[in-house]
């Protein structure tokens, strides 16, 4: 149960990628905002006990399990960290919140929605919060883009257009992964197009309509223990949308993308203006407004700093940036606020559910050809 002081036990279960994000976050999250109790490491769940023990060493837990359903039934742990691959996300999730325990899962929900929708019923069923990973809202340089197109610092927005790259999986010979398996939902539909959804969301509410275009660029990847495998699951997506209030949308995404390292491009057009931000320039938000003297007419380079709210708690001077790893910092404290029961921005399950329902409409929409509903 939670401190006399507020503090929360966590859970973490799965120590990868985004493990190693969720462990920084709990380490980090009372040093950097100092209006949060310290949180108390409990317990860390890994496939092996000899990885557990090694990963709950590093990351400053206390003690280490290969099996995760004791980690979500330990009396000690108030709100588990689940940062495993999607097919997992569904059954941990609900298992902690009929264990009574707050949830803090990473993207996508799940790759099915009557398993995302399951987990919902949970959520709600436990009255315990259920939040998603979606970081890239907690940025300061997005929190003021929301801030300029709410000030009306484009006048009415016209058009949102967003491009997701990497190229972690842009060799052919890029071995077979659990990314590749459709176990893990539809490919890069539900792996990167959720996070410019999840912004999209924020700035115009929820997508109506969807027309989607998939492709696999590489029909089959080599295996670890020889042999090739055939892909699953679909690399590249390109989705068109209008949201309610009928703004035009298109989200265009790409695993396979060479140079592209970590692309999340935004253009938003507006009727006086337009705005343009790049995940690969984290701390650079450009601003053009059709204002003055059209010989000077030009976009304006804002660079993040302590106007831009929480960034003042990372580091007092301006222009020295944030990374990746600090937008789960402050997304752990929106949690701690949340579970405070003070008002957070995080995209809980029930705004999540709204995600999901658009990814799944858009894989329809690959399907059939045709625009469909969200619904
Ligand atoms: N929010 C973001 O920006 C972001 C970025 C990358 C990945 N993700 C999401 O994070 C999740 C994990 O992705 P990743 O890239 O960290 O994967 P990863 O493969 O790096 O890590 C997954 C970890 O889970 C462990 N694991 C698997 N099954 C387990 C089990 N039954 N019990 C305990 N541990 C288990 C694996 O051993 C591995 O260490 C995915 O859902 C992915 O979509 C989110």
């Amino acid at each position: 149960m939670t401190s006399p002081d507020g503090s929360l036990g966590v859970g973490l279960i799965g120590t990868g990628y985004m493990g190693k994000c969720h462990a920084l976050a709990w380490n980090a999250v009372r040093a950097v905002f100092g209006d949060v109790a310290r949180p108390r490491l409990e317990m860390l769940a890994e496939v092996s006990e000899d990885l557990a023990r090694q990963r709950a060493l590093a990351f400053g837990f206390a003690r280490a399990t290969s099996d995760w359903r004791a980690l979500v039934n330990d009396p000690a742990v108030d709100v588990v960290s689940i940062t495993t691959p999607n097919a997992f996300h569904p059954e941990m999730a609900i298992a902690a919140l009929q264990a009574g325990k707050h949830v803090w899962c990473e993207k996508p929900m799940a790759p099915a929605l009557a398993d995302a929708q399951a987990m919902l019923a949970a959520a709600r069923g436990s009255g315990r919060i259920a939040v998603l990973g979606y970081n890239y809202i907690q940025n300061p340089a997005f929190r003021e883009i929301t801030r300029m197109i709410g000030d009306g610092a484009i006048g009415e927005p016209i058009q949102f257009r967003a491009e997701m790259d990497e190229d972690f999986m842009a060799d052919p010979e890029q071995a077979f992964f659990w990314k590749s398996e459709a176990s893990s939902g539809y490919g890069a539909l539900d792996d990167f197009a959720v996070h410019p959804l999840s912004l999209a969301h924020r700035l115009f509410g929820k997508a109506e309509r969807v027309f989607c275009d998939m492709a696999k660029p590489y029909a089959t990847r080599p295996l670890a223990e020889g042999g090739r495998r055939a892909v699953e699951t679909h690399d590249m997506a390109n989705v068109l949308l209008r949201f309610s209030g009928g703004l035009q949308a298109s989200l265009l995404v790409n695993r396979s993308a060479w140079g592209r390292k970590g692309r999340i491009a935004l253009q938003v057009f507006g009727s006086k203006g337009s705005i343009l931000y790049d995940q690969e320039r984290m701390n650079e938000i450009e601003l053009y407004r059709a204002t003055g003297d059209p010989a000077r007419q030009g976009y304006t380079r804002i660079l993040a700093g302590p106007a831009h709210p929480p960034y003042a708690s990372f580091v007092p001077a301006p222009g020295h940036g944030l990374g990746f790893n600090d937008l789960k910092v402050i997304e752990c404290r929106e949690l701690i606020r949340l579970i405070r029961g003070e008002p957070a921005s995080l995209i809980t399950f029930e705004e999540g559910i709204e995600i999901e329902r658009t990814v799944h409409a858009a894989a329809r929409s690959f399907a059939s050809g045709g625009w469909e509903e969200v619904g």
